[in-house]
C-alpha cells in the first residue's frame, strides 16, 4: 500500500479514514494501544517491493570502507536523501584502515605430502584478512586451541600440549573477540593464528577486524586532528603481536583430521557439533603449516552521510536511528539489510513531512562507515560532538544486520524496555498470519522482560553512543545467526534464497524502528520508564551478591539502588501527573531533560580500568571476556597483583557513585 501526500484534502481524509480505522481497531482489540495519527500513516506507507528494491541496489558490488565502489554506496544513499527532499550531508574522515596484500599457506602432512591450503572464498571481493593483522611469516607444527579460552590452554597444558612456536588453529567464539582470540594465542608464544567459523557455508571465510576498542586507532579519544604515529604504544598495543588470517572451515577440517589426537582434551571433544569432528586431532604436528600474510596499514577517506527532519518545537534535541553502510563483501545482510530499512524510513518519514508532519523534535537517519574495522565511522563522529550529543541526544536507535534470519532480537537500556513493548504490540509479525510481534515474541521465551538483552556488547555502532556518550540506545535485528557472515556469500541471493524471501521481516524491522523513532521525537513526555532501569540495577547487586558471596559488602551499591529507585518513583509520580495536567511547556521540557540526562549519570570520567575510553560504569566490555557477569564492567575485570578485594571494592563504590550520579539527574535538584 502507499499514499501520496501531495494533496492537502486527500491528506485529511486519509488521515480520517485512518483514525477511524484506529478506533475500530481500539474496539475490536481493545488491549493494543492505539497508535497516533502519525503512526498510523507511518504503518500504512509500509512496502516489501521499495525495501527489496535499495537492498538490490545496495549488493550489485562489494564496498569496502576507503574503496571507490564505497564512496558510489555512500553517494547513492546521500541522493536517495536528497531526492525525498530531506537535508542532508556527507561527514568525511580520514582514518587508518587496513588492507590485504599477500597470503599463502601450505601444509605438509605426516605422510611426506604437501598441499597448498586455499584461501580465498571468491574473486571479485576483497581476499579474506583479519584488518590491522601485523605481517609476517611463521613455519610451525599444526595444534588445535579450541576457542582459546584461558581453560582451553589450561586443558592443553594437562595433556602435556606446548604450543610454544606453532600455527595454532581456532574456532571462532567462545565469547572471546578475534583480538582477545590471537592476543591470548599471541601471550603464549604461538607463532601465528589461523581462525575458522563453525556452522557456515564450508568455503565461506569470515573476514573481521582484529583491532582491540573501537575507533580510528591514531585517534584514540578524539576526531582528527592531532593522529598519533603508528609506532606510539598507544597504537600498536591495540594490534596483536602475531600475524593472523581466517580460513574456511574445509581448510581447518583439512588440517586439523591431520593432527595427532591421542591428546585431544575430551571436554572439547563433547563439544563438537557433528560427529565427524570426533576425528579432529590437536597436534602439535605432525602436520607442518607454512603462513605468510602480508597487509598494508594506510590512510583512507570515509564518508558518513545524514538526513535530518528538523524538529518543529524542540529542534535542539535529537533522536538518532542508525545503520553501517561499509561492508567486507556485498553486504546483503550485514549491514545493509539495515540500509535498505533506513533508506525506507526515510522514504515514509518523507511521506509524513509532505503530508504536513513535522516531528516535535529533530530525527537524525545516520548511515556510518567502516564499522567493519573497529566502529571507526560513528565513534570520530561521536567524539567529534560528544558535547552537542551529551546535552541533546534523546536517544540513538542502531539496527546493523536488520535480517538474518526469524525471529525478533533486541537489546536496549533498560528505560526503553516498555516502548519497546508497546511497539512490538502495533507491529505484524512477518511470520505469522494475523499476530503482532509482541505475542510471538514474548511466547518465544519466557516473557518479554527476559527478552530484551542489554548492551555491553562491543559489537555495533550504539558502543560509542552509549559506552562512550552515555545515550539510551536500542540494538535490534531478526535471527540471532547466518551462515554466510562476512564471507563472499553474504549476497542478495542469499537474502531472496534463505534470509527474507518476501521482505516480510524487513517491513517489521523498518516498522519497528520507525515506531519506536516518532514516539521518541513526538511524544510530548519522553516515552522513558527508570523503574524499569531501577529493577535491572536491583537484579545486577543480587547477581553480583550469589557471585562474591559474603566476602564483599555490596551495601554501596544497594544504598545507591535505593536512591535511585526513590528518584525513579518520583520521576514516575511527575510524568502521571504532567501528563493529567496538559500542556505546560516548561515544566514537561525540565522534566524531559531530566529523564534524557539520567543515563549520563553513568558515565564516569576515569571510564573503565585499563580501557577508559569506555565511560560507562553498567554498561561495557569486561575486562575478563570469560567472565560471567555482563553488567559493572569494572567489577568484573581482572585484575592482576595487588589486593584483589580492594579493588573490587573499589570499582563498586565507583558504580555506587555513579547510580547516585543518575539519581541525582533524574531529580534534577541541587543538594
Ligand atoms: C565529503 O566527500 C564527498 C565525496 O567526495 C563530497 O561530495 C562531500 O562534499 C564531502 N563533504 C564535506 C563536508 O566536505
Ligand atoms: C597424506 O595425509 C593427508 C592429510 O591427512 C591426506 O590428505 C593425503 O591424502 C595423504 N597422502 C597420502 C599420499 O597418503
Ligand atoms: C614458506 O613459504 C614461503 C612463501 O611461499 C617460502 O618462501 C618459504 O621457503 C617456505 N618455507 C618453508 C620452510 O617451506
Ligand atoms: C511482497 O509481499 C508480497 C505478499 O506476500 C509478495 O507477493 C511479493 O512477492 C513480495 N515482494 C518482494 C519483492 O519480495
Amino acid at each position: 500500500m502507499a499514499f501520496s501526500g501531495k494533496n492537502p484534502t486527500c491528506t485529511l481524509l486519509f488521515l480520517l479514514s485512518l483514525s477511524l480505522l484506529a478506533l475500530h481497531t481500539l474496539l475490536h482489540h481493545p488491549r493494543r494501544p492505539l497508535p497516533s495519527l502519525s503512526a498510523a500513516a507511518f504503518l500504512s506507507s509500509a512496502s516489501n517491493s521499495t525495501v527489496a528494491a535499495y537492498l538490490r541496489h545496495l549488493t550489485l558490488r562489494p564496498h569496502l570502507a576507503g574503496t571507490p565502489l564505497s564512496l558510489s554506496a555512500a553517494l547513492f544513499v546521500h541522493s536517495h536523501f536528497l531526492s525525498l527532499g530531506l537535508a542532508a550531508r556527507i561527514a568525511n574522515f580520514s582514518a587508518l584502515l587496513s588492507y590485504p596484500s599477500h597470503s599463502s599457506l601450505s601444509a605438509h602432512f605426516g605422510n611426506g605430502s604437501a598441499a597448498e591450503i586455499p584461501l580465498s572464498d571468491a574473486g571479485g571481493v576483497v581476499p579474506p584478512y583479519h584488518a590491522y593483522s601485523p605481517s609476517g611469516a611463521a613455519y610451525g607444527a599444526a595444534v588445535f586451541l579450541n576457542f582459546g579460552r584461558e581453560r582451553d590452554y589450561a586443558a592443553l597444558a594437562a595433556q602435556g600440549v606446548g604450543v610454544r612456536g606453532c600455527v595454532g588453529l581456532l574456532r571462532r567464539g567462545g565469547g572471546l573477540s578475534r583480538h582477545e582470540a590471537v592476543a591470548n594465542a599471541a601471550a603464549r608464544g604461538v607463532a601465528a593464528v589461523l581462525m575458522f567459523t563453525e556452522g557456515g557455508f564450508k568455503e565461506g571465510v569470515e573476514r573481521g577486524t582484529v583491532m582491540e576498542g573501537v575507533g580510528d586507532p591514531l585517534t584514540p579519544g578524539w576526531a582528527g586532528g592531532e593522529r598519533l604515529e603508528a609506532d606510539d604504544p598507544r597504537v600498536a598495543g591495540r594490534f596483536p603481536g602475531v600475524p593472523s588470517m581466517p580460513v574456511s572451515e574445509a581448510a581447518a577440517e583439512r588440517i586439523l583430521g591431520s593432527l595427532d589426537r591421542a591428546r585431544l582434551p575430551s571436554a572439547w571433544r563433547e563439544s563438537f557439533k557433528s560427529g565427524d569432528r570426533r576425528c579432529w586431532g590437536v597436534g602439535p604436528g605432525p602436520t607442518m603449516l607454512n603462513f605468510t600474510y602480508k597487509g598494508e596499514q594506510t590512510m583512507a577517506t570515509i564518508h558518513n552521510v545524514f538526513a535530518v527532519i528538523r524538529g518543529s518545537e524542540e529542534a535542539d534535541r535529537y533522536v538518532l536511528l542508525g545503520n553501517h553502510r561499509d561492508a567486507w563483501t556485498y553486504g546483503a545482510v550485514d549491514p545493509n539489510s539495515g540500509t535498505a530499512a533506513l533508506l525506507d524510513i526515510a522514504r515514509r518519514f518523507a511521506l509524513l513531512v509532505r503530508s504536513g508532519w513535522s516531528p516535535r523534535r529533530t530525527i537524525v537517519l545516520c548511515s556510518w562507515d567502516a564499522e567493519e574495522f573497529g566502529m571507526i565511522g560513528s565513534t570520530e563522529w561521536v567524539e567529534q560532538n560528544l558535547l552537542n550529543l551529551g546535552s541533546k541526544a534523546v536517544a540513538y536507535f542502531n539496527v546493523d544486520c536488520a535480517v538474518q534470519g526469524p525471529g525478533l532480537f533486541v537489546s536496549a537500556t533498560p528505560q526503553l524496555d516498555d516502548l519497546l513493548v508497546e511497539v512490538t504490540k502495533q507491529v505484524k509479525d512477518p511470520d505469522s498470519e494475523n499476530a503482532y510481534v509482541y505475542e510471538r515474541w514474548a511466547a518465544a521465551n519466557g516473557g518479554v522482560n527476559q527478552q530484551i538483552q542489554r548492551l555491553s556488547r562491543v559489537d555495533s555502532d550504539f558502543a560509542p553512543f552509549l559506552q562512550h556518550a552515555g545515550i539510551a540506545s536500542i540494538d535490534m535485528y531478526f535471527g540471532i545467526d547466518f551462515p554466510v557472515y562476512h564471507t563472499a556469500f553474504d549476497s542478495y541471493d542469499w537474502m531472496v534464497n534463505f534470509g527474507d524471501p518476501l521482505f516480510h521481516r524487513h517491513v517489521t524491522v523498518t516498522g519497528i524502528w520507525g515506531l519506536v523513532a516518532l514516539r521518541l521525537a513526538d511524544d510530548p513526555i519522553l516515552p522513558f520508564n527508570y523503574l524499569s532501569y531501577s529493577a535491572e540495577l536491583q537484579e545486577y547487586k543480587n547477581a553480583l551478591n550469589a557471585l562474591m558471596g559474603e566476602s564483599i559488602s555490596l551495601d554501596p551499591l544497594a544504598a545507591a539502588i535505593e536512591d535511585f529507585t526513590a528518584a525513579a518513583n518520583e520521576a514516575d509520580g511527575e510524568i502521571k501527573k504532567l501528563r493529567a495536567d496538559g500542556p505546560a511547556l516548561l515544566r514537561r521540557r525540565a522534566l524531559n531533560d531530566r529523564l534524557m540526562l539520567a543515563e549520563r549519570g553513568f558515565l564516569d570520567p576515569e571510564g573503565l580500568p585499563g580501557r577508559e575510553w569506555f565511560k560507562h560504569l553498567v554498561y561495557g566490555p569486561r575486562g575478563d571476556p570469560e567472565s560471567e557477569i555482563e553488567f559493572f564492567p569494572g567489577v568484573s575485570g581482572k585484575r592482576k597483583g595487588g589486593d584483589e578485594e580492594a579493588k573490587i571494592r573499589h570499582e563498586i563504590w565507583r558504580v555506587s557513585r555513579a547510580i547516585r550520579r543518575a539519581a541525582s539527574a533524574l531529580r534534577g535538584g541541587l543538594t
